[in-house]
């Protein structure tokens, strides 16, 4: 057997993104380059992304971006064995950008192209950097997605529950923007947080009474609101420490309800009886320390360990959908060229 070369592509959301990942015979994995451009700044006037200028924006780019990934991993295209591009979920303009991008490559130079799962490359990322064996379970967390998952294999994936209506970092970046600090929430937030004092408020812990890993957060950031108006009305204004308190009780709320539900997706799992139990979490909410820490010591409540990528693999990038590729390889096919986005795709 011979080492593996794959090229993948990523543009779903803001990050545009191109990456050369290697499989070598012994099973080892390297990111040769990781390229990623993030639109942040194109959409930042308009307090979200906007599909059709993310659309145009991944469109111009990602063809420069594959250039600089292959440049920087040393790769030429005809060293490449596969095109991995994300095809789904997604919004549909970018997803689209990336997969006529990769299916032009793949009938230019007749490399097998392989459409991949967005959510699937964040589950299977803990696999890229750690030694950790099927079946394990993961937490994915971001400012899209909220889900509990059992990775059986990687392809094979059990959803156990996840929020029915906001992520958790679309909650922080919502409440950033209600208490006026900058986008995006998540760091903000958590570094209001830190001068905050425990007690002045108390906001709800939305599902935590109800079976299952379920989550919500919606109603947490309205209740964000009406703190917010109360204390104005009576301040005139919004004092910096009563922003503290709130953010940190906001942040103590989402801790509180991920933890929970985190102990019973593990109870779930562990049922499974797998030989090393491993709870991995990844996308950007991992950023966060009070929830990192929270369910490390989840984690040795169950005597399992606690797996959690590094950063800059647990955001977007396109790393994780040529690993993906590659996990996948072996227990699929490659994908034609009638292969089409697919906007909506669950696990
Ligand atoms: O995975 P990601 O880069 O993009 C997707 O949503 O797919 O995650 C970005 C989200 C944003 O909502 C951001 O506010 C949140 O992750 N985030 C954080 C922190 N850093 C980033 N949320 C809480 N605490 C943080 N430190
Ligand atoms: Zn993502």
């Amino acid at each position: 057997s011979k080492s593996v070369i794959v090229l993948g592509l990523e543009s779903s959301c803001d990050d545009t993104a191109a990456a050369v990942v290697r499989r070598d015979p012994t099973g080892q994995t390297e990111i040769l380059s990781s390229i990623v451009r993030t639109q942040t700044s194109l959409h930042a006037d308009f307090g979200g992304v906007v599909p059709e200028i993310a659309a145009r924006a991944h469109a111009e780019i990602l063809d420069h971006c594959v250039e600089e990934a292959l440049t920087q991993a040393k790769t030429p295209l005809s060293l490449i064995d596969g095109i991995a591009v994300t095809s789904g979920p997604g919004l549909i303009g970018g997803v689209v950008s990336g997969v006529m991008c990769a299916k032009g490559l793949s009938a230019a130079l007749g490399i097998p192209l392989y459409g991949v799962n967005h959510l699937a490359g964040h589950a299977l990322t803990p696999r890229l950097t750690d030694d950790i064996p099927y079946p394990y379970l993961m937490l994915l967390v971001s400012g899209g997605h909220c889900q509990f998952l059992i990775a059986h294999g990687p392809d094979a994936f059990e959803r156990l529950g996840g929020t029915i209506d906001d992520a958790p970092g679309e909650a922080f970046d919502k409440v950033a923007r209600l208490v006026g600090l900058p986008q995006p929430g998540g760091p903000s937030v958590e570094s209001a947080a830190q001068a905050g004092r425990d007690g002045t408020f108390t906001l709800p812990r939305p599902l935590l009474d109800r079976a299952g890993c379920d989550m919500s957060f919606s109603g947490l950031k309205t209740a964000v609101l009406r703190t917010r108006d109360r204390i104005v009305a009576e301040h005139g204004g919004l004092p910096s420490q009563l922003r503290a308190d709130l953010c940190a009780e906001f942040q103590a709320a989402v801790v509180d309800v991920l933890a929970e539900k985190t102990r019973r997706a593990l109870s779930v799992y562990l049922q499974a009886a797998p030989a090393r139990a491993t709870l991995c979490v990844a996308g950007g909410v991992a950023a966060n320390t009070a929830i990192r820490s929270a369910l490390e010591n989840v984690s040795a409540e169950f005597d399992a360990s606690f797996v959690a990528p590094p950063l800059s693999l647990c955001t977007d990038n396109a790393a994780m959908i040529a690993f993906a590729a590659i996990e996948q390889m072996p227990h699929r096919r490659a994908d034609d060229l009638t292969l089409t986005a697919r906007p909506r795709w669950p696990l």
